[in-house]
């Protein structure tokens, strides 16, 4: 099969449900949906794996502080998440839980075939840890915060721990990761992540801790009484039990190796040297690529809940919309770099793309040719170069620009790419002004919208990943037959003339994106 037909597997983070989704989550998994909506758009068969990372230390003291048993805490918040990929319109196979009994099973199928390879000895673990970051620390990485309390490179506090655990030899990996980025140079993206990873591992690896016997909320140790796993073991792990593993018929044999592990920056080195030598340890094959993208800052600042700036995701989507919220994200951040957003932002974006460009694009083409020519759609009509310039303007960015970029996870510039060919399409009905030609030259009005028609249709068919609900209720009104809306439909030469011959006519247009209204008070502190 060509890489390019190719079975696809992405994995969003699997998400610690100790609070309420925020809108780090929502962006993760949109720009991970919109990955797995376009390789399904490129005719791959795709999986996409996401869920919640409910052991460790973070989730029992949580619920302890709340007084609940965790599994509570994990069942409530869980759902939040699930809540909110369905609002969002997330497309994922599989919601995982890390609390499941096969995820329990497949986390013991890995940790004994590391076993069995000789790499966990049992010993006593003296250092630091960050129960923020579910995280061990070097001595040599921690910064002094206020009142000499120690901090971990994430700016959380660390506590001197103590206890009997088992031990990976991450240690005897270094040369093996080390080839394995100077061989794949795609492993780890974007490539300012990439060069942090390389210095850390060229600065030597310790061996690592990966039990606790303090708590025991988490997965038993096979043949280990009073032993859990440390979390981060059974958090990737996920990635394999959300295709059956240790089942390796099904779905696992089909989509192993990950193509995309997409996470957020402050977790790459989990999933950069921790996770490729849990898997060489175990024998299987690595992904193909971990991609940190960056964080969204609210007007320029963290977000967080003393400075009272927490966005709740459901919120926006509510008052923006959710295609809107979708392609403001992708539009908006360089893909891999920290981005912003505000209320203004999204309105002022969603307003001049989607409302003005866009939606009026195609809300003008079909109700003139609703009006003038009956909803008659017709391929036979003589068209002249300035048609033919279009249509190579706009396949072009359907077809080849936009296509490519995504491919690359580069999703504002292939936007960038579409929404050139948008005003193109503006620019040809200002010129052309079919509205005058009405009377003029009846011929040439109907070349012009059968050839707007047909741009519109490759714009939507292009755009859909990101902006899918807008996108299928356009092409609903084209008459375009659900199954024809992927980005093979658009190298079809004689789609056209088969919509003409069956008699489709097109009704009155419906808008697709509102104009949005700036909130009441917003914009003025
Ligand atoms: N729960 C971790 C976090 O939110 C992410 C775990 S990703 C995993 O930072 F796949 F490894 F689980």
């Amino acid at each position: 099969m060509s890489e390019n037909k190719a079975p696809f597997y992405i994995t969003t983070a699997i998400s610690y449900p100790n609070g309420r989704p925020h809108i780090g989550h929502a962006y993760e998994a949109i720009a991970t949906d919109v990955m797995a909506r376009f390789q399904r758009s490129r005719g791959r068969d795709v999986r996409m794996v996401t869920g919640t990372d409910e052991h460790g230390l973070k989730m029992f003291q949580t619920a302890r502080d709340q007084g609940r048993a965790t599994i509570d805490l994990a069942d409530e918040m869980s759902e939040y998440f699930r809540e909110m990929y369905a609002k969002l319109n997330i497309s994922y196979d599989n919601f995982m839980r890390t609390s499941d009994a096969a995820h329990h099973a497949a986390s013991q199928a890995i940790w004994r075939a590391m076993e069995a390879n000789g790499d966990l000895y049992l010993d006593r673990y003296e250092g630091w840890y960050s129960v923020r970051d579910e995280a061990f620390y070097d001595e040599s990485e921690l910064a002094e915060g206020e009142g000499g309390i120690r901090l971990s490179p994430q700016g959380t506090p660390v506590e001197w721990t103590v206890e009997e655990s088992w031990f990976f030899r991450l240690s005897v990996y270094q040369d093996r990761l080390l080839a394995l980025y100077r061989d794949q140079p795609d492993f780890i993206r974007p490539e300012s992540r990439r060069n942090e990873v390389l210095r850390f591992v060229e600065g030597g690896l310790k061996d690592l801790s990966v039990s606790r016997t303090s708590f025991d909320w988490g997965v038993p140790v096979p043949g280990s009484p009073g032993h859990v796993m440390y979390v981060w073991v059974d958090a990737l792990t996920t990635y394999l039990s959300g295709l059956g593993y240790p089942d390796t018929d099904g779905d696992f044999g089909k989509f192993w190796p990950a193509n995309i592990h997409m996470i957020g920056k402050d977790i790459v080195r989990f999933h950069t040297v921790y996770w490729p030598a849990f898997l060489m340890s175990a024998g299987l094959p690595l992904p193909k690529q971990v991609f940190g993208h960056g964080f969204l800052l609210n007007r320029g600042e963290k977000m967080s809940k003393s400075l009272g700036n927490v966005v709740d995701p459901m919120a926006l989507a509510e008052q923006f919309g959710v295609d809107p919220l979708r392609y403001y994200l992708l539009r908006e951040v360089s893909f891999g770099q920290d981005g912003t957003y505000s209320a203004e932002a999204i309105v002022r974006t969603a307003n001049a793309d989607l409302a003005n460009s866009f939606g009026n694009l195609a809300q003008r083409s079909l109700s003139m040719i609703f009006k003038n020519l009956d909803g008659v759609v017709s391929s036979d009509y003589a068209s002249h170069e300035d048609d033919r310039a279009l249509m190579a303007i706009v396949d072009d960015a359907c077809r080849t620009l936009l296509p490519r970029e995504f491919e690359q996870l580069a999703f504002s510039v292939g936007i960038e790419e579409w929404l050139r060919a948008v005003f193109a399409c503006n620019h040809y009905v200002d010129t052309q002004a079919p509205w005058a030609l009405r009377k003029s030259d009846p011929e040439r009005m109907r070349a012009v919208l059968m050839t707007l028609f047909q741009a519109v249709r490759a714009l939507a068919i292009a755009i859909r990943p990101v902006v899918p609900a807008a996108a299928d209720k356009l092409l609903d009104q084209m008459g375009v037959a659900p199954d024809a809306r992927d980005f093979d439909a658009l190298e079809e030469a004689d789609w056209f003339a088969a919509l003409a011959a069956s008699g489709f006519t097109v009704g009155q247009p419906v808008p697709l994106f509102p104009r949005l209204e700036l909130p009441e008070g917003a914009g003025e502190a």
